[in-house]
């Protein structure tokens, strides 16, 4: 090694230490005479100080650094002098009088600041991400990602889970998302898929006799990325045999709480983690992955909202749609243009209007504002008296309400929850609410193509009582299916398992699929379901997902070394590209002309 200790760990205790350190110029300074380099490598940041009585020749060479130069320091750490001590840096009570020192490297000047939390445009850190990756907060991600990820190796290998590698050249399980197709030569004209995620390999090795399985597994899904989803993603996936529900949530919960416990302890949870049925968060949110770190919980009022007078209520709900609201508190005084803008939100996800009731003390009875709301004069005394009670409403609060059809009420509300939770000051930052989400519908209605698709996907074993619901209502089968959710994200996905052919088949054919298909897709799983396939069951955190939240970030792209922008694009290695003509021939492969037009 061409360094002897590490600057960022220099402290008192090693005052009078001769040391030797390499690392990168992050910040130089001249105070006419002395020379101060903050020395900077992966464990942090140490003032050098040249001083050109003690070495001249170190001296001239500080004289030539700029930041980013690749720096080799032989010297000896002193305590600062009285007064000019750092207490923000961890280093700050020392310095390093430097008696030598060599440019191990010099560096451009880097396209954006390095030692300056500056906003940077995002294609720009991505084609130097590598200089972006210096930079402290992102340094402090890929670290946490690190800890995060040996934690789950050691946390699960403690618990006798074995880890094993799947294919990333595969066949594709269908996850709900298009593959990406990876062209064979030796096959020329057939394709690979990679893998949406190792949904039935893990299967296969529970009929292999495994019992307890896990990976650090690479997913591959050719969907639009999103601040909370890239093409490519990473899953600790897991599969355990002769389990229930109970198992796989039992250590779940047990996982996320020590990991957060030993990895990030300043975090909070909630203990247990709550449980909520799919249906009764739909009804009280809005959504299946709901923000539990505040209340705000939708009311139905469609009830009272039909006998009103208001037409929009009355029609809504006669159409088979719902009214519903949500109650903020202290929030009756909100301008108009306070509630235009809250109207504008709504709007931009479907909604029609939002109605308001502003409640007042009118003289010691209930009253609304009528200047703020509109529909103030179709309600009578009485509904304004259920309305408010239906909240535990009072006088000072808003009642924000929704009337459309039910999906649009549950996307436009859960958006306008969310705001008026972070308005009003509601979301504690260093909250992780972790919850489950159980008792799933095993199938959703798809309109647009007249089918029912997997609310999870197909291997998902139906409630046992259910089973013969699958013949005459497939709609109200009950799936072993469970989520966990954290701060308003599906953090993972899992379920109990079909571990019997003839139930999968029969769960295949109410998809939708003919015999052939089913064998040609999902043959190799069917068939090893004959061979003595034990009961199993499994899930798969998204770590990225998982490394957001923990880490604080919006968007996981911040905390993936080296992800895709927004448009599916790396700026870095500027791909995807055009590949060779020759590469095309030997697969086999012609690319149309931008201009060819092709039926999709
Ligand atoms: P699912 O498809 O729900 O389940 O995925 C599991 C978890 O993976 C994360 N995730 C993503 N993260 C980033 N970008 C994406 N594009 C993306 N897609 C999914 C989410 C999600 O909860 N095979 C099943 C698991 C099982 O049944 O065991 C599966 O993949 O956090
Ligand atoms: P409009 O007739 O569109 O001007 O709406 C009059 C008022 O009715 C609006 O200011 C809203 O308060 C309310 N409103 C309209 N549509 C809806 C709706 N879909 N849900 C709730 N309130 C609505």
């Amino acid at each position: 090694m061409i360094q002897t200790h590490k600057c960022g760990e220099l402290r008192s205790a090693h005052i009078g230490k001769r040391v030797v350190l390499a690392g990168w110029v992050n910040r130089r300074r001249d105070h006419g005479g002395l020379v101060f380099i903050d020395l900077r490598d992966r464990e942090g940041l140490v003032q050098v100080v040249f001083n050109p009585e003690i070495s001249p020749e170190a001296h001239t060479i500080a004289d030539s650094l700029r930041n980013e130069y690749v720096l080799q320091v032989w010297g000896e750490v002193a305590r600062r002098p009285s007064g000019t001590e750092n207490l923000k840096l961890p280093t700050g009570e020392i310095e390093i009088i430097a008696g030598n020192a060599v440019v191990l490297n010099s560096s451009k000047n880097p396209p954006f600041y390095i030692n300056e939390e500056t906003e940077v445009d995002e294609n720009l850190r991505l084609k130097y991400r590598y200089l972006d990756l210096r930079r402290p907060r992102m340094k402090e991600n890929v670290i946490l990602r690190h800890q995060v990820i040996k934690f789950m190796r050691d946390f699960l290998t403690e618990r006798e889970f074995i880890e094993i590698e799947t294919p990333i050249l595969i066949k594709s399980t269908p996850e709900g998302a298009r593959d990406y197709l990876v062209p064979s030569r030796v096959h020329a004209g057939k394709f690979y898929a990679l893998p949406q995620s190792p949904q039935q390999l893990k299967q296969l090795l529970m009929v292999a006799g495994f019992e307890k399985y896990f990976q650090i597994a690479r997913c591959f899904r050719d969907e639009d990325p999103r601040a909370d989803r890239q093409p490519e993603f990473t899953q600790l996936d897991m599969e355990m045999s002769f389990v229930d529900e109970e198992d796989i949530l039992g250590l779940l919960e047990e996982m996320f709480t020590n990991l957060i416990s030993a990895v990030k302890p300043s975090l909070k949870l909630i203990r247990p983690f709550p449980r909520l049925s799919f249906r009764e968060a739909m009804d009280r949110f809005g959504c299946d992955k709901p923000d539990i770190r505040f209340a705000l919980e939708f009311k139905d009022l469609s009830d009272i909202a039909v006998r009103t007078d208001f037409a929009v209520f009355r029609e809504a709900v006669q159409k088979g749609g719902r009214v519903k609201g949500i109650c903020a508190p202290g929030c009756a005084k909100y301008s108009r243009r306070q509630i235009d803008d809250l109207t504008q939100l709504c709007k931009e996800y479907g909604a029609k209007g939002l109605a308001t009731i502003a409640l007042t003390d009118d003289s010691g009875r209930l009253g609304v504002d009528k200047a703020i709301s509109f529909v103030a004069k179709f309600l009578t005394s009485e509904d304004l008296e259920e309305i408010a009670q239906r909240f535990e409403a009072g006088p000072g609060d808003m009642i924000l309400i929704l009337a459309d059809q039910q999906d649009t009420v549950n996307r436009a509300l859960g958006q306008l929850r969310l705001e008026m939770g972070r308005r009003l000051g509601l979301i504690d930052p260093e909250l992780l609410a972790f919850a489950f989400i159980l008792d799933f519908p095993l199938f959703q209605w798809v309109e647009e193509e007249q089918r029912w698709d997997s609310m999870h996907h197909p291997f998902t074993a139906p409630f046992e009582e259910d089973i013969p619901l699958l013949d005459v209502d497939p709609g109200k089968v009950r799936s072993r299916h469970y989520d966990v959710i954290c701060n308003g994200a599906e953090l993972s996905s899992g379920s109990i398992r079909i571990h019997q052919r003839e139930l999968q088949e029969k769960v295949l054919a109410t998809l939708g699929y003919k015999n052939e298909e089913m064998h040609a897709q999902f043959g190799q799983l069917l068939e090893a379901l004959d061979y003595g396939a034990p009961p199993h069951g499994g899930i798969a955190p998204g770590i990225d997902r998982l490394l957001m939240l923990m880490a604080g970030e919006q968007n996981i792209r911040e905390v993936i070394p080296f992800p895709k922008t927004q448009s599916a694009y790396d700026p870095l290695f500027d791909a995807p590209s055009e590949v060779s003509e020759q590469q095309l021939k030997e697969l086999r492969l012609a690319v149309l002309k931008e201009s060819s037009k092709v039926e999709m």
